[in-house]
């Protein structure tokens, strides 16, 4: 950090997913928390267009020259850099500055960590080079620099999840409306994250294809977008069967989400717990997006005493669950969902034993 110059900070938390899977991109809704793991910035202006990036916990350092112009290079930088060069192509005044970066995130654990770190600078840079940018849209641009930087086609679900996440409750995110409406979560229930062991990469071209396939359902269906359609129409469509296994997961998924604010508003969270299981045997079953190990995890979970339900959480191919626990299980389940599963399958999974926390914009 150069002398004299001040120093302004930043948190970023990961993000689970709880119910509405793959719907973000196909206009629908979605339910998710922030989680107590992020990501921590620090950082001061410099007063010349030098960009210096250093991390603990993610991958180390770099160095970049807004006069040169930022480009990526396929490095964990890109995710900072394409959030500045979206602020920038927006209008703020972005110049160069010394950051450092400081993960208790896993990272590839479907936890979001690259939207963390994504929200973490856009909250550290528009911190030190203050615009007018309201938080939704300061979670667009991060979702901007993930697409057109990056290479991720990932819809706005994980950037808003960081940025409106608040303790104690739930994100209901309305990607149609662009709504965002964060409602009570009961406090003795709490998440159990298991990552399985097995990395989850989005970059992998399974996450677009299924995007295609879920385009060419509306598509043939004569929609914008799955959100307009419900399963019963769907049921009902003649569509080529794939494409409407896939189809089936989002309107399903819609359809569980709005189920699940109502057992919220009821303090039923059994209730959302089965929610979330009927979601991951649709994952399995329409989806495709599962994987044994993912399998095994939320089959051992849900037969613990304190587990109300459990599904695989953001993407999938790989990745964690979220187990929803009573807070005071929590502890428990974790440890016997790791001992069966290292049985069962010879695969070491870690368990993350979860509050749902502040976002960026709560934890100020
Ligand atoms: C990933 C993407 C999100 C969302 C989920 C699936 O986490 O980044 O935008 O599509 O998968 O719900």
């Amino acid at each position: 950090m150069i002398r004299g110059m001040p120093t302004f900070h930043a948190f970023a938390p990961g993000r689970v997913e709880l119910l509405g899977n793959h719907t973000d991109y196909n206009s629908g809704v979605v339910l998710s928390a922030a989680i107590q793991m992020g990501i921590r910035a620090e950082g001061s202006p410099r007063g010349d267009s030098t960009i210096t990036l250093s991390s603990e916990g993610i991958e180390g350092t770099a160095a970049a020259d807004l006069a040169a112009g930022l480009k990526p290079r396929g490095t964990w930088d890109d995710y900072p850099l394409g959030v500045v060069e979206m602020l920038r192509r927006a209008g703020a005044p972005v110049g160069g500055f010394d950051a450092r970066f400081t993960a208790d995130l896993p990272l590839g654990a479907g936890l979001s960590s690259s939207a963390a770190l994504e929200v973490a600078t856009a909250v550290l840079t528009t911190r030190m080079f203050p615009c007018d940018v309201s938080p939704l849209d300061l979670a667009k641009i991060c979702r901007r620099a993930e697409n057109e930087f990056v290479g991720v086609s990932c819809g706005l679900l994980d950037q808003v999840s960081s940025i409106f996440g608040r303790r104690d409750h739930v994100v209901f995110l309305d990607c149609r409306a662009e709504s965002v409406v964060q409602v009570p979560f009961p406090s003795a229930l709490g998440l159990l994250i298991v990552h399985s062991g097995v990395k989850h990469a989005l970059t992998g071209g399974e996450y677009n294809e299924r995007r295609d396939q879920c385009f060419e359902a509306a598509r043939r269906m004569g929609v914008l977008a799955l959100r307009d359609v419900t399963s019963d129409q769907l049921a009902a469509a003649d569509l080529p069967p794939l494409v409407k296994h896939r189809a089936a997961h989002i309107t399903g998924e819609n359809e569980r989400v709005f189920e699940a604010l109502d057992a919220l508003r009821a303090g039923d969270g059994d209730r959302f717990g089965k929610l979330m299981t009927a979601s991951h045997r649709s994952s399995m079953e329409n989806f495709a997006n599962s994987t044994p190990e993912l399998d095994a995890l939320v089959e051992i979970a849900i037969r613990q005493p304190g587990c109300h339900g459990a599904r695989l959480t953001g993407g999938g191919f790989g990745g964690a669950i979220v187990a929803l626990v009573d807070v005071e299980a929590s502890g428990r389940i974790a440890e016997a969902v790791v001992a069966e599963y290292l049985t069962g399958t010879g695969h070491r999974a870690t368990a993350y034993p979860c509050l749902v926390g502040d976002g960026a914009l709560a934890a100020a």
